[in-house]
């Protein structure tokens, strides 16, 4: 039998799925039982330290190839989620990583010191790249300066693994994340989702508020994949590949670039099993490389032949 359990730094997961922050209903339901066959570990929607309300308006739009996106990162806060969900973190079959918004370094740094208290936290994503609001967000990862700082300033209060989300929309992704390496980053996910808008054709404007939003599903996978190689090529710890995965071949794809696990978020639109899916067809797939073990095709298109 092919073993298709995955590894990022420390921590083991049954398969190499991570339901992608935002994503994953929130709903006891979810977070135990069938839904989860499939997955390897659950991204929490991000946490910032106050409650945030998000944006205005139209907040999903559809397109032939994937998703757009306005939410601007609604959350019940810190405090609130260490009470709700603290039981539901605990309890949860899989992993749960809590992806956390970059605001200022001290409102950061609080927010993890608060999120401490939940047991079983497998790790923290620092989000420095939300697309969808002014100031915090993607505004910190598009500089190797400020994803510097910004990891610099989560890692002083945090001891747990701290992995960093960075945006697919910085000028240099492999210098980015150079950048978050060099500040003790344990992990690289790439990427977020990437700027894109649309024209609502009835009323002949823009259909979000803020005019763009985040862009995610098939449209961005090979945007993706290229981020994932160059960063792959770039750091020495783990890369979590983000971006359009939707079917086995794009998850193995993505670990052939360098990947050691996905992310995947649209994909649940389509269908909430959508992890079982993929993991169904992971076995061919490495049986096809010669190997036994999906591990054993992390980073195997980088190698001369
Ligand atoms: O596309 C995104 N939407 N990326 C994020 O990091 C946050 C989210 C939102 O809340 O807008």
């Amino acid at each position: 039998t092919i073993d298709i359990t995955a590894k990022i730094g420390s921590i083991k997961l049954r398969t190499p799925v991570i339901a992608a922050s935002g994503v994953w209903p929130y709903s006891p339901e979810f977070w135990s039982g069938e839904r989860l066959e499939g997955l390897g570990a659950l991204c929490t929607k991000a946490i910032s330290l106050a409650p945030r309300r998000g944006n205005r308006g139209i907040r999903l739009w559809e397109t032939p190839s994937g998703v757009l996106n306005s939410i601007g990162l609604q959350n019940v806060g810190a405090k609130k989620f260490v009470e709700d969900y603290s039981a539901l973190v605990k309890n949860c079959p899989v992993p749960v990583i809590a992806n956390i918004v970059m605001e200022s370094e001290a409102d950061t740094q609080e927010t993890l010191r608060v999120l401490e208290d939940v047991e079983g936290l497998a790790a923290a994503e620092l989000n420095i790249s939300c697309p969808n609001v002014d100031g915090d967000g993607m505004s910190w990862g598009l500089s190797c300066d400020s994803t510097a700082k910004a990891t610099a300033a989560a890692r002083k209060a945090w001891r747990a693994p701290l992995w960093v989300k960075m945006t697919p929309q910085a000028a240099d992704p492999a210098a980015v994340a150079r950048a978050a390496e060099a500040e003790g980053a344990d992990a690289i996910v790439c990427a977020n989702t990437w700027l894109g808008m649309a024209i609502d054709m009835c009323s002949g404007r823009p259909a979000f508020g803020r005019a763009v939003a985040g862009l995610s599903g098939p449209a961005v996978f090979p945007l993706a994949l290229r981020v994932v190689w160059q960063v792959a090529g770039a750091v020495g710890i783990p890369v979590v590949g983000c971006g359009g995965v939707t079917t086995a071949s794009d998850c193995a794809g993505m670990m052939l670039a360098g990947a050691s696990a996905v992310e995947v978020g649209s994909a649940f639109f389509g269908d909430i099993g959508a992890g079982r899916a993929i993991c169904g067809g992971l076995p061919e797939f490495i049986g096809r490389y010669g190997k036994e073990r999906l591990t054993e095709i992390v980073g195997l298109a980088r190698i001369e032949r």
